[in-house]
């Protein structure tokens, strides 16, 4: 599974030192990296690719989730598991064979995520989820950072939550899009594991002080999921 916790994204972060701004939030409490793959079809923009990547998973020893916004993922993703990507998330809106890519994701060494847009539902997805290790539940039209926060997705964190917590499926729940100090507490009340956040880990001043910040609002909304 992914780490639990809060994973930066660095689309927020500056591109021109993907590596030290990687190196600011390590040791503050990210357990992954969220990088943002964007193909300017999938989604209107477009942000970086394989090589990028590749390269961060060199430049850092913290796990990388990969959230691949792109068309045709059934094609390119198992690219990413190849080069050592811990955790590989592509679009069911994108995917022609969700399952098939999650067993080509697993066979490539990693896990496999399936994201789900705002306004995709999650009950006609539940099946192929089995076949998958984590669940991105997208709280803002993907595309760009700096969005607000939808809060009717957290019913499907909730749907999401109660599959996992009942046996049905085994799952990391991860939300992407619009997370800050105050969304994050009704995100971890309807029972995410993972905090995507970019504007409000790299636009702050100190990264490092906005994740441990981030995390201890969690650790305090919801105390009985976190260790001491
Ligand atoms: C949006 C991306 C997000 C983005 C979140 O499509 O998937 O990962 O970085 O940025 P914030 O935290 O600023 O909403
Ligand atoms: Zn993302």
């Amino acid at each position: 599974m992914t780490p639990n916790g809060v994973a930066p994204s660095i689309l927020a972060a500056d591109f021109a030192r993907l590596g030290d701004q990687v190196a600011a939030v390590l040791g503050a409490g990210a357990t992954t990296i969220h990088v943002d793959v964007m193909d300017g079809h999938f989604v209107p923009n477009l942000t970086l690719g394989l090589p990028v990547v590749e390269a961060l998973h060199a430049a850092t020893d913290l796990p990388l989730d990969c959230h691949l916004m792109i068309h045709d993922p059934d094609r390119w993703a198992v690219g990413y598991a190849e080069v050592g990507v811990h955790n590989v998330t592509v679009h069911v809106e994108a995917a022609a064979d969700p399952v098939a890519l999650a067993k080509n994701l697993r066979a490539a060494g990693a896990l496999a995520g399936l994201s789900i847009k705002p306004d995709t539902p999650l009950e006609p997805h539940v099946e192929t989820l089995r076949h998958y290790d984590t669940l991105l539940v997208m709280s803002v039209e993907p595309g760009f950072g700096g969005q607000s926060f939808i809060p009717a997705v957290l019913d499907k964190v909730r749907a999401a939550r109660r599959l996992v917590d009942t046996g049905h499926l085994q799952l990391l729940l991860e939300i992407d899009g619009g997370i800050n100090a105050d969304t994050i507490v009704a995100a971890a009340e309807a029972g995410v594991d993972c905090f995507v956040a970019g504007s409000a880990v790299y636009g702050a001043d100190d990264p490092a002080r906005a994740v441990a910040a981030l995390r201890d609002r969690v650790r305090a909304a919801t105390p009985n999921r976190w260790g001491p």
